[in-house]
């Protein structure tokens, strides 16, 4: 899919630390996004990862002499500077900090740094108690207040034996915010709630009703939000995905639990998409212990109906812009717009969810959307990303 660093020339800044290595797997996520990146290394950064790793995935020549000879060395830290569309320090150390932070230029990185006009993403990595150190949360302070990006350090035993903030992120969670500083925010100041995943339904502690509901379409719908400025809360039945950062995350199992969840927050959202594969039925009984097998050949289940959360928003709704999903097998207009009428939404997402690149567990998804004016707009397969933008994009285009 085509994110929004997809051809942008980014470069990345490598500092001497521990961490180092974990720059290449971040230029490798870069790389996956089709991004254009150019690494600059300080002579440090080079005792703990060679250049010749960032050579090879960058396809580009590594910079870390502003005096090396060559055909536009000289220049180059000037040209790169000129031609980024962000610059990304990771790991930045308290050395490199202190220098962008009082304008000293005494090395390739630094000079080059001082000649960059575009967004400063920089993502400290150290000892606890030097992270924490007045010096280096001065100069902190110094780069928020002249624009600069800081992705905060997580916290834990560092590599140093201390514990405490000075922890590099992930590369994944880098390159989130990464494309997090590349993404229009037109759902600033909004407030979104999203549902994803299936619903479980107990019989007994070991034994439930459910469906094969991944959690891919609703995370990347909150995620999606998220990186457009939105205040989200992520509503989630049972996945195996990792909980997504910045976000309000409510962990659900039942159906149950989910109308409790969405109902406490409905009415503080100015946006609620329901992705979750909701269970319409839930066993009329749950046994306190295991249920043995018996002798009978056959057993009856009876099922009693869950309470259709979407639709008891739709009574709900005042202003609010409600956006439901419609997993179908067959007939989609005719039951997506059913649905559409029956629960008082802006818009229904249809999906086929027997075609094998549509629907349940997959990364992509083929979807219809259906809107309350009576028109429908058929979108091309396209990965749930891109769905989930797409779709933003048309709540954005709804007056809430
Ligand atoms: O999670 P993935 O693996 O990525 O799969 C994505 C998906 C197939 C689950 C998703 O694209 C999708 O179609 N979600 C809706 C699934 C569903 O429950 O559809 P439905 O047609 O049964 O329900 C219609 C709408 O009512 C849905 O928005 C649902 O959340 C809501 N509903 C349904 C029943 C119920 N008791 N309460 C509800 O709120």
């Amino acid at each position: 899919m085509k994110t929004a660093i997809h051809g942008k020339n980014i470069v990345l800044g490598v500092c001497g630390g521990i961490a180092a290595y974990k720059s290449v797997e971040l230029l490798r996520l870069l790389k996956k996004q089709e991004a254009n990146v150019r690494v600059i290394m300080t002579q440090n950064a080079r005792e703990f990862v060679g250049p010749m790793t960032f050579e090879a995935l960058s396809g580009l020549p590594v910079c870390s002499d502003i005096f090396e000879r060559g055909a536009d060395a000289s220049i180059r830290h000037i040209e790169w500077a000129e031609e980024a569309d962000a610059v990304v320090i990771a790991p930045a150390t308290a050395n490199i900090i202190g220098k962008f932070a009082n304008g000293i230029a005494d090395d390739a990185l630094s000079t080059f740094m001082l000649a960059v006009t575009s967004r400063q993403i920089l993502c400290p990595s150290m000892n606890a108690n030097m992270y924490l150190s007045n010096a280096v949360q001065r100069n902190l302070e110094i780069l928020r207040s002249d624009g600069y990006f800081i992705v905060e350090p997580g916290s834990g035993d560092l590599a140093c034996g201390t514990t405490g903030p000075g922890r590099l992120p992930e590369p994944e969670e880098i390159a989130d915010r990464i494309l997090y500083s590349f993404t229009k925010k037109d759902m600033n100041g909004k407030k979104i709630l999203v549902t994803a995943g299936p619903t479980r339904e107990h019989s007994d502690p070991v034994r439930f009703i459910s469906n094969p509901s991944s959690g891919k379409m609703g995370y990347a719908i909150a995620k999606a939000a998220e990186h457009r400025g939105g205040e989200v809360i992520l509503v989630t039945g049972p996945t195996n995905l990792a909980p997504p950062s910045h976000i309000t995350v409510v962990s659900v199992k039942s159906a149950k639990e989910m109308a409790q969840a969405v109902f406490d927050n409905m009415e503080n959202s100015h946006i609620v998409i329901k992705t979750a594969a909701v269970a319409d039925y839930r066993p009329k009984e749950m046994a306190d212990q295991k249920v043995k097998k018996g002798t009978d050949d056959e057993k009856v289940l009876h099922l009693e109906k869950n309470q259709d959360i979407l639709k008891e928003l739709g009574r709900r709704k005042q202003d609010q812009i409600l956006v439901g999903f419609a997993a179908e097998t067959e007939k989609l207009e005719k039951h997506a717009g059913k649905k559409l009428a029956e629960k008082n939404l802006d818009i229904i997402a249809g999906n086929l969810v027997s075609r094998p690149d549509s629907g349940f567990g997959t990364d992509t998804n083929q979807v219809t959307l259906f809107y309350r004016n009576g028109t429908k707009e058929a979108l091309p397969v396209m990965e749930k990303d891109a769905v989930a933008h797409i779709l933003l994009d048309r709540v954005a285009g709804l007056k809430s």
